[in-house]
């Protein structure tokens, strides 16, 4: 297993190319197995996660060639539906497979995705929304397993709760469905928009993207011709490396990337008194003389993303005065806060939410343990103005969602080395 040495106090400066978004690469290349055709993905993260949907797909029977950032994808000979545990406990986004395999064989067995360290994240939603479309879903010894005589049908899907992977493996099932699929309040995330804009490039008739009602027509099992096509950049990578530049009190240009998808994330650095200039496909985050307390909420897009709550949460510990969290999406999202408390930060939770009460330069490094992706990161930034070391142990689970994290803070002049453990 590796680890992390940071040395930290280091003035960083440069600029940071970001890598295509995780969370859109995963839908999309779950997406290929509605697909009639070869397909070119570009700009496709070099990340743990994306390597454990590969080896899914490969074992459904999908034939890649992946070329560094590309790769050629084939998904027109999959003749096996089973998700199995071992892959699914790695990677809960399996379940992604789950709308397509079914819309397109009739039936399938998804391994069923246990709790995580964030929560009890269910898949509920997903399955309720597959039942409405006619599918008959049973839990089997641990495995959901899922069948439809003929097509699934055309439904009106009214979710409970704003589900992101929920809503992609609806939008993929309704397109080789009978008849029409109306979903109601569909998540509006950046990673959703290219999954329709995606189908409806295929030929598939989505109406509503963007909005919290998507309309598709399905084509009653006949598979789509899918144009080649680029994954969009990764706003959680590029709000990371802002965030590097906000706690270090560095001046650091974030590039390749789509700054609209940022919003939410660059309020929140004004708000904390960081400049911040939005070019065409870069932003830049400048020092600040004072950095103010501020308090986040989290939500769906286009508010405040929980996947940078953490990492704002270290920033907030370097601040003048008190920063409230709320976590409203996942009930147990704090795990980093006592890995903080461990480094020197004043940190009290009440339930969802954490009271911060920041103090420039009150971090102290020491052997810290990631405990799930984004919270592994917020540790990493910490190191980055701790006092003395900090060794981030644990990091396969940065390794899932960040592609090349020391090599890139390194180059703007991080003093950070990745380490095996003994
Ligand atoms: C996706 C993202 C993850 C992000 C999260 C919230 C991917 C691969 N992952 O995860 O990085 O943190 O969105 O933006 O895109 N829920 C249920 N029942 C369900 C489904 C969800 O109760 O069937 C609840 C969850 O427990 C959570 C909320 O709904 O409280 C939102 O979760 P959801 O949007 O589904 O998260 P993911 O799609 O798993």
């Amino acid at each position: 297993m590796d680890y992390l040495e940071i040395i930290g106090k280091n003035k960083l400066s440069g600029s940071v190319k970001i890598s295509g978004a995780k969370n859109a690469a995963l839908p999309l290349l779950a997406s290929t197995i509605l697909s009639s055709n070869e397909v070119k993905i570009t700009n496709l993260p070099n990340v743990a996660d994306i390597k454990t949907l590969l080896k899914l797909l490969g074992m459904l029977g999908t034939e890649y060639d992946q070329n560094n950032t590309d790769i050629v994808i084939d998904s027109t000979n999959v003749n096996k539906t089973t998700a199995t545990y071992d892959i699914v406990k790695t990677m809960r986004a399996s379940i992604l497979v789950l709308g397509p395999l079914l819309a397109r064989f009739g039936h399938c067995e998804v391994s069923l995705p246990g709790g995580c360290a964030i929560g009890q994240r269910p898949v509920d939603l997903h399955l309720k929304a597959l039942e409405l479309m006619g599918a008959k879903i049973e839990l089997k010894s641990g495995y959901i397993v899922a069948t439809v005589d003929g097509a699934l049908k055309g439904a009106t899907i009214v979710f409970d709760k704003v589900t992101v992977t929920g809503t992609e493996n609806i939008i993929m099932a309704a397109t080789l469905a009978e008849g029409k699929t109306t979903i109601v309040n569909a998540a509006k995330e950046p990673e959703v928009i290219q999954l329709c804009e995606i189908l409806l490039d295929a030929g598939v008739q989505i109406k509503g993207i963007g909005t919290n009602r998507i309309e598709i027509v399905g084509t009653n099992k006949k598979l789509v011709p899918f144009k080649p096509f680029k994954i969009i950049p990764d706003r959680i990578e590029a709000g990371t490396y802002l965030c590097a530049g906000a706690i270090t009190n560095s001046k650091i240009k974030i590039e390749n990337i789509i700054p609209l998808h940022l919003d939410a994330i660059l309020a929140k650095f004004e708000e904390m008194g960081y400049k911040i200039l939005r070019e065409e496909n870069s932003v830049t985050i400048f020092p600040t003389k004072h950095i103010k307390p501020v308090n986040i909420t989290t939500t769906e897009y286009p508010g405040f993303p929980t996947d940078m709550q953490a990492q704002f949460m270290a920033i907030a510990t370097m601040a003048n005065g008190v920063s409230i969290v709320d976590e409203k999406l996942f009930e147990n999202r704090f795990m980093h806060v006592s890995e903080l408390i461990r480094m020197g930060a004043n940190i009290a939770l009440n339930g969802t939410v954490a009271t911060i009460t920041g103090t420039p330069n009150q971090l102290i490094g020491t052997d810290v343990m990631a405990t799930d992706l984004r919270a592994s990161s917020a540790l990493v930034l910490a190191g980055l103005v701790a006092s003395n070391i900090t060794k981030v142990h644990r990091i396969y689970h940065l390794d899932r969602g960040y592609d090349k994290l020391e090599n890139k803070l390194k180059n703007i002049g991080a003093n950070i080395i990745r380490k095996k453990e003994n």
